[in-house]
């Protein structure tokens, strides 16, 4: 049976990519945010996954507003990114892992989960760049199954949606017979808006106590109705649905490798946070 590594999860801001194509890791501004990074490369070097299942959303790259899934999950033998309009420089494709992501979508639809398949798709900056922060010299030593939970456009998925839909992916992940080692990603968050009267919100207190309660009190977010989240987070900061679905993956119980937190870069209030399986 396929073993999992544990659980990754991180901001994704477009200009993190203009970051890294000019080399600003150690610049003043960026080097809070990318000094987050090195513990979590150094715990890839010793845990060596061979598959990353990535939460994500799309913002409009893949999927637009004339059709917007609430769940799909990528079953392509590879996927490419595109420009996006950031000026964010193009990566090399990743490879993705088929038998995974056909695995998944069957367990999910056993479980009365709907996904739309995409045997073609294109990942954004969600995608991209965390993988990028992972993986700076982008030789992607790892296979990928993208699964994308719409942020865009209303309505949203419940948070308790979110998360019981990483739990059974993480529990088809155990079932898969495979001896391949299988990290979970998941990207977006944490606070930040940037639309509308409140563009530029950031909630720091709700951050901490939602990255705390990952450890200590996987479901508490669920508590919050989506419009609750939107309140506490940003219309942005709802991308934390990410985060709650990689942590239904891991299991009932986490410890806690690492963590980083650093407002702002761009609009954002940056999180990375490492979580390891405890059986
Ligand atoms: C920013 C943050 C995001 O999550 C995103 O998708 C685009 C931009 C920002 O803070 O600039
Ligand atoms: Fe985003």
């Amino acid at each position: 049976m396929a073993t999992i590594v544990g659980g990754i999860l991180t901001s994704h801001v477009p200009a993190i990519g203009r970051a890294i194509a000019l080399e600003l890791q150690q610049d003043p501004y960026w080097k809070p945010f990318f000094d987050g990074f090195p513990p979590v490369r150094e715990w890839l070097a010793r845990q060596r996954p061979d598959v990353v299942v990535v939460f994500y959303n799309d913002h409009g790259l893949n999927f637009f507003l004339d059709k917007m899934p609430t769940f799909a999950i990528g079953a392509a033998p590879s996927y490419s990114n595109a420009d996006e309009g950031w000026g964010i420089p193009q990566v090399p494709a990743f490879k993705g892992e088929q038998t995974l992501s056909w695995h998944l979508i069957e367990a999910l639809v056993a479980h009365e989960f709907d996904p739309v398949t995409c045997q073609e798709m294109l990942v954004d900056h969600a995608f991209t760049l965390p993988m990028a922060l992972l993986w700076p010299d982008q030789q992607w030593p790892v296979t990928v199954v993208p699964v994308n939970i719409n942020t865009v456009q209303f309505p949203l998925p419940s948070a308790k949606r979110c998360y019981d839909l990483g739990a059974t992916i993480g529990q088809a992940v155990r079932n898969w017979d495979s001896s391949k080692r299988v990290a979970f990603l998941g990207t977006g968050g944490l606070s930040h808006q940037l639309d509308g009267e409140r563009a530029g919100f950031i909630n720091k207190n709700f951050d901490l106590e939602f990255m705390d309660s990952l450890v200590k009190e996987p479901r508490w977010a669920t508590q919050f109705s989506i419009h609750q989240l939107v309140e506490l987070a940003g219309t942005q900061g709802i991308e934390l649905l990410m985060w709650l679905a990689t942590r239904g993956a891991l299991g009932e119980h986490v410890r806690e490798v690492h963590r980083n937190y650093h407002i702002p870069i761009s609009n954002t209030a940056s999180g990375v946070q490492l979580l390891e399986p405890v059986a």
